[in-house]
């Protein structure tokens, strides 16, 4: 009896160890593919070497992780919503999970539609040539181009669903078609700067034009508050008028030329789109959450309906543009994404906060002036400079860019971890403008 329980005892400790080790095993097999997927595909398609690449990566604060920039972002907004939105308020919640549970469907939409049509844009001529990778341009295999056109065209299927089946007042619906003919605009802009390089002047022109409907249609108010220290000279309130329009149509062309001209490395372009809408969301939820007026709090929940698909969809996009990048976003992308930004801003009666939120964007474009002004010569790509030796990006000194400006600064980082570093500054920068517009406008309004 005994002899039999010791035996049975052995027999199953050493079935455990077995299905311990196994596991052990199973996990660290899971984990090295998980790790050489990136290093598979910079080996398969651009021939690169696994010592240099390993000894390219740079420890912390270099080393931070696209999943977890990603997790900040957006879980920080979803987090906040469930803690602070009135339970009993039944309007908030129906469009609100109305328009998560679509938008999470449209990035399974989405990222599928980026795999399908990917091969046909490049088969009918789109497609680049990733100038930061190991290579002669010539023999690098071809990266599908402009895939905005497919997340903007499923962005607009959800908004216009949201448009029916959400109770917006017939002012508001006005307001919204006007926001998203300005948005296809820019889509149709995009699409031809991807498809033909267009001239500056267009990138001024076009923009400018399509806010046309958003500006005739905006019926909110021309004035802005006068901060404390300047009231005893203009008084409390002052009545813009005109220059307000103006104001609201530049603020279009610098949005949708600010994310097109802070590109260039991998996954950049969607992933400043990304946080920048993340960041929409949580000042959304800050606002409803506050309730300073029935009226405001109807102007954020309409933002939310928007900018949650958005960064849905923009999501898909990072997973196929994210390093090493499947597919480029193209201009099309760059100029959706400014134009959702401008369109939710100034519906959603939070310029001024947006503004806020790009400030490594006035940081690249302020760099970036005396070029695009022709000051300066301004080559057809700003990049850094890829060295093959090392695998990592370096500065080019006369390229004013935020991109060289970081390299100059920090030093030599390969394109992931570059990436990845300025996504997390974005973040934190965007983190200080809810500072500056809670605590330090608290104290200036
Ligand atoms: C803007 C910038 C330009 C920058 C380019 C990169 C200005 C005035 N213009 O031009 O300096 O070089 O974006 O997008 O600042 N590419 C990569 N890796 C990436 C993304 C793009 O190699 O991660 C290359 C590819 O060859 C791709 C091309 O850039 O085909 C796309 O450039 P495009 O968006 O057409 O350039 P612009 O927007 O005109
Ligand atoms: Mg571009």
């Amino acid at each position: 009896m005994r002899r039999d329980t010791v035996c049975n005892n052995l027999n199953y400790s050493i079935k455990m160890s077995d299905a311990r080790s196994k596991k052990d095993d199973d996990l660290t097999k899971k984990s090295s593919i998980v790790k050489d997927e990136t290093l598979l595909d910079l080996q398969s398609r651009y021939k690169m070497d696994e010592q240099i690449w390993t000894a390219s990566k740079r420890g912390f604060p270099f080393n931070i992780p696209l999943w977890f920039v990603i997790a900040l972002a957006l879980g920080t907004p979803i987090a906040a919503s469930f803690l602070c939105f009135e339970s009993g308020n039944a309007y908030l919640w129906k469009a609100y999970l109305f328009t998560l549970c679509i938008s999470v469907v449209a990035y399974f939409v989405t990222d599928k539609a980026i795999e399908q049509f990917k091969e046909s844009l490049e088969k009918n001529g789109l497609f680049g040539k990733d100038l930061n990778k190991a290579g002669v341009r010539e023999s690098k295999p071809p990266v599908p181009e402009g895939l905005g056109i497919v997340i903007a065209i499923v962005f607009l299927m959800v908004t216009i669903l949201g448009q029916v089946l959400l109770d917006f007042t017939q002012a508001k619906l006005v307001e919204y078609n006007a926001g998203l003919l300005a948005t296809c605009m820019a889509v149709l802009l995009g699409f031809a700067d991807d498809v033909v390089d267009l001239k500056w002047r267009h990138k001024l022109i076009v923009p400018t034009i399509a806010t046309f409907p958003l500006l005739v249609a905006y019926n909110g108010v021309t004035s802005v508050v006068v901060p404390r220290f300047l009231q005893p000279f203009l008084g409390s309130i002052v009545n813009l008028g005109i220059l307000y329009h103006i104001y609201m149509g530049m603020l279009a062309v610098f949005c949708t030329n600010s994310i097109n001209i802070y590109a260039g490395i991998n996954g950049i372009e969607a992933g400043q789109s990304f946080v920048i809408g993340c960041f929409i969301f949580l000042h959304n939820v800050i606002e409803i959450y506050l309730g300073t007026s029935p009226q405001i709090v109807s102007q954020h929940i309409f933002s939310l309906t928007i900018i949650i698909p958005f960064i849905m969809v923009t999501l898909a996009l990072i997973k196929h543009n994210k390093f090493p990048s499947k597919v480029f976003v193209g201009d099309t992308f760059c100029y959706f994404a400014g134009m959702t930004f401008a369109m939710v801003g100034i519906l959603g009666h939070f310029t001024k906060t947006m503004l806020l939120f790009f400030l490594p964007q006035i940081f690249n474009f302020v760099l970036s002036m005396p070029q695009i002004f022709g000051i300066i010569h301004c080559p057809r790509h700003r990049l850094p400079k890829f060295n093959d030796k090392t695998y990592r990006l370096e500065c080019v000194h006369n390229h004013f860019t935020n991109i060289n400006a970081f390299l100059r600064i920090f030093g030599p980082t390969n394109e992931q971890q570059s990436c990845n570093f300025l996504l997390m500054v974005q973040i934190i920068s965007c983190s200080g403008a809810l500072f500056l517009r809670y605590v330090v406008g608290g104290w200036m309004y």
